[in-house]
């Protein structure tokens, strides 16, 4: 069986781990990784034996690769992105695809033309928790969907670590933006947006953005994303919950809810298995990123569509972008897209 080569854009936090899951994928074969930084990317090269580039087109002029996970910021997608589909690589982009409409636009048209695939990276599909909480609204277990809270929080040392370089709603908030409109089977039609600046003012960015949102159900919700969780308080950064209210029943998801915990002196970590970034038992990786990962390659091997669309992932960049504008206007500000989730 010939395996599908892979090549990793961005040697970053995302990227490494995208090289080691597709190491332990066993028809894929990691063949490069390419970053501005020529250190990074040959230090990932030396640890998994690909080769490195400075020069993401070098790395996707390799006529025997297949496939590329871009894995730049949230900002620097459209160039690699646009010189994958010109190259016929298909392409596993990280989330958002985009941090405007239009660019995204362009992506999926340019993939769309060459005929490869685009999947962008929203990881929380691939939590079974949230696959659950789709289930249950579609199902009708729930009733007529009243309100929803979705909540996703991370710490001060990411916000630290990104130094501004991007906004809260586009890091976090396209997480939480996806799942809801995903497991309400409802785009998001309205959003009123504020928020906060205290501990983080040094870094240009907002500590907390709070949104009131309205769905095309009829529903409304509120969004939470911050990044001033306090670091070292465990070993899982994030915290993140969804709670479900429909006239007939609620659903509710809470990932800070530990699978496992280790006390030692003074400290304890609890572990969650599908939030973890670290190796599971015996070094084989086990988590969201990994079937996420899997997914992707089994739609490029089989032609199939994927379960996060370029159509749904530009809808979570529009409401991202409404989310941006309402905090610069003070004001609701409305988004008129079509139900691509049902
Ligand atoms: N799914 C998740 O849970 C999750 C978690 C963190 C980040 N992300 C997403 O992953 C993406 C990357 O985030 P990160 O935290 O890994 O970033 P990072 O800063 O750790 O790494 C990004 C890397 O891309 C490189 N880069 C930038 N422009 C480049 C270019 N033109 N060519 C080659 N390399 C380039 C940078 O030098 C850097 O090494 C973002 O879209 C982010 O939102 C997703």
């Amino acid at each position: 069986m010939e395996p599908t080569r892979i090549g990793v854009i961005g040697a970053g936090l995302m990227g490494a781990h995208f090289l080691a899951i597709a190491r332990q994928h066993p028809v894929c074969l990691p063949i490069g990784v390419a970053d501005v930084l020529s250190d990074r990317a040959q230090s990932l090269a030396d640890r998994y034996g690909v080769r490195s580039y400075s020069d993401y087109r070098n790395l996707l002029d390799d006529p025997d690769l297949d496939a590329v996970v871009i894995a730049t910021g949230e900002s620097f997608h459209l160039e690699p992105a646009l010189y994958a589909a010109a190259a016929g690589k298909h392409m596993l982009i990280e989330k958002p695809l985009a941090t405007s409409s239009m660019d995204g636009e362009k992506m999926i048209a340019a993939a769309a033309q060459s005929g490869v695939l685009l999947m962008v990276a929203h990881a929380l599909r691939f939590d079974p928790n949230y696959g659950r909480a789709r289930q249950a609204v579609r199902s009708g277990t729930l009733g007529d969907l009243v309100h929803v809270n979705a909540r996703r929080n991370t710490s001060m040392g990411d916000a630290a670590r990104l130094a501004g370089r991007t906004s809260i709603t586009y890091y976090l908030g396209s997480h939480s933006v996806d799942t809801l409109q995903w497991v309400m089977n409802s785009p998001i039609c309205e959003v009123t947006t504020i928020s906060v600046q205290k501990a983080l003012r040094h870094l240009g960015v907002d500590d907390t953005v709070l949104s009131l949102l309205r769905f095309q159900s009829g529903a409304i919700g509120a969004l939470e994303n911050s990044w001033i969780r306090p670091d070292g308080a465990a070993n899982r950064k994030i915290g993140s919950s969804l709670v479900l209210m429909g006239t007939r029943g609620a659903f509710a998801v809470e990932t800070m809810t530990p699978g496992a915990v280790l006390y030692t002196e003074g400290r304890s970590d609890p572990y969650n298995p599908a939030y973890s970034f670290e190796d599971a038992p015996f070094g084989i990786i086990s988590n969201v990123y990994r079937d996420e990962f899997g997914h992707f390659v089994d739609c490029i091997r089989s032609g199939a569509e994927p379960i996060v669309t370029p159509a749904q992932a530009l809808s979570a960049v529009r409401v991202c972008e409404a989310i941006e504008e309402s905090l610069a206007s003070r004001r609701p500000v409305s988004i008129a897209q079509d139900n691509v989730f049902q």
